[in-house]
């Protein structure tokens, strides 16, 4: 029998009692500076370099005032949600005290505006905006403040919304902005970053505690799960130190069995974890309604010098760790990222083995490539065959029995890609420099053909 090509195999049907949508965040796309308080992605905007294009919060997407155009565009796809992110010092300027009545509009507006579209909103609490007055995540007040302000936001939009995240990605808000430096607030401080990833998890159990006494549902936390493969054996030690602080911190702290024991020997050089407070555990690990999975990429870890780099794949950002150094495999997507789509039911099996029974979502998967933009389309082949296997694999979890629940496309839109500015897309839908005018790329038409064309279990 020949092998169809992957050209002509058939595009997976995409199930019905799942739901699909796209994702966003606030700094990356909304604009609008001058209508909220200012956070660290702004200092860090500031800094000369720390930005590779010196992009800065404005205009971003300007989906603010676009955002009815944007929902428009989310109806033509056919999504079933929307995550989104709210930024905290657009509600609260300077992360403590009063709400501002016009920042709560705003999302109020823009939850509505998906609701009338029949689109259900993802909300995510924090998606890096740091109000800038905040001692940052190394101090336990910064995970109180979290509560209080996730408190107020529960009160006004609680009723709305679909599912709660209370944090993105914890891991790159410690380790990339306290120990690596390259995401806000760019510290290179291995002490720092192991408090702020405490810290963080605090600011979640807090949350979610405010959340759920408001009778507030579909509470949950967005980690980005990395598989860790070890190349040779060589690497092992490197890869159990890389997986215990990307993965196993995290999960362990959920699933009530605190910091697992290798990372607080790994670490000893730098922290004695007397920040840990024992009450603090259970608040960490009240249940979770569902897990929000990003997916992009793999650990590939060596013992073999290798000058390949990939964006955020660095060992400042893994303290204590072993020599190695990280290998991806080609093909890689512009960033430097492994396209390995098998490795996202690794990942998903990562949270399905450590939180047995808890809804599982990919909160994000997606790819940044060079588009070329063509005088009849942008043509992002690429893109489109990293969304088909990707999903095709998600399908296959499904089928071992893995329980996910949600598949959200990172992203709607070119955004800014934090320190990586504009150079790097991701968009199923291009915004033009200068103008801002959205164009669907390829991969949102075959998006609306596949959501289009759904199937009954
Ligand atoms: C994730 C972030 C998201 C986006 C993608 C590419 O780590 O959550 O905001 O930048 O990477």
């Amino acid at each position: 029998m020949v092998a169809m090509s992957d050209a002509v195999k058939p595009e997976p049907a995409l199930p019905a009692d799942m739901t699909f949508g796209t994702a966003t965040a606030s700094w990356q796309v909304e604009g609008d500076v001058a209508g909220r308080g200012h956070c660290i992605w702004d200092d860090f905007a500031a800094t000369p370099g720390a930005i590779v294009d010196g992009t800065t919060g404005e205009p971003a997407c300007d989906h603010l005032t676009r955002f009815d155009e944007d929902l428009d565009l989310l109806t033509w796809l056919g999504v079933d949600a929307y995550r989104m992110s709210i930024s905290w010092p657009r509600v609260q300027p300077t992360g403590m005290g009063p709400v501002s009545e016009a920042g709560l509009a705003t999302y109020d507006r823009m939850i509505d505006g998906l609701l009338e579209r029949g689109i259900d909103p993802v909300v995510t609490l924090y998606h890096w905006d740091l109000p800038s007055e905040l001692p940052g995540w190394t101090s336990r007040e910064t995970a109180e403040r979290f509560a209080d302000y996730a408190e107020a936001v529960g009160a006004r939009l609680g009723d709305r919304v679909s599912h709660w995240a209370t944090l993105n990605e914890p891991w790159v808000s410690a380790y990339l902005g306290y120990a690596a430096g390259v995401h806000a607030p760019g510290r290179r401080a291995p002490a720092e970053a192991l408090s702020a990833a405490y810290h963080l998890m605090l600011g979640h159990g807090l949350a979610l505690e405010r959340l759920r006494a408001q009778g507030l549902i579909n509470l949950g936390i967005v980690l980005n799960l990395i598989p860790v493969y070890a190349d040779d054996p060589g690497a092992q030690a490197a890869a159990t130190h890389i997986d215990g602080l990307h993965n196993r911190f995290f999960l362990d702290l959920l699933a009530g069995r605190g910091i697992p024991a290798d990372v607080v020997a790994g670490t000893t050089q730098f922290t004695d974890w007397s920040f840990v407070q024992e009450s603090d555990l259970p608040i960490i690990a009240a249940p979770i309604d569902w897990l929000g999975e990003n997916y992009y990429t793999v650990n590939r870890v060596s013992s073999v010098a290798s000058d390949v780099t990939a964006v955020g794949q660095d060992l400042a950002a893994y303290p204590g760790s072993p020599p190695a150094t990280f290998a991806p495999r080609e093909p890689v997507t512009a960033m430097g990222w492994e396209v390995y789509p098998e490795g996202i039911v690794d990942a998903l099996r990562l949270a399905a083995t450590a939180l047995p029974g808890v809804p599982l979502w990919i909160a994000e998967n997606g790819a940044a490539y060079a588009d070329v933009v063509s005088p009849d389309g942008i043509h992002d082949i690429d893109r489109v065959d990293y969304y088909r296997q990707h999903v095709a694999q998600v399908l296959r979890a499904r089928a071992e029995g893995i329980d996910v629940q949600g598949y959200l496309a990172w992203s709607l839109l070119d955004n800014i890609e934090w320190a990586e500015g504009f150079t790097k897309r991701f968009g199923i839908v291009r915004v033009e420099p200068g103008t801002l005018t959205r164009t669907p790329k390829d991969s949102a038409l075959w998006w609306r053909d596949r959501l289009a064309t759904r199937v009954s279990p």
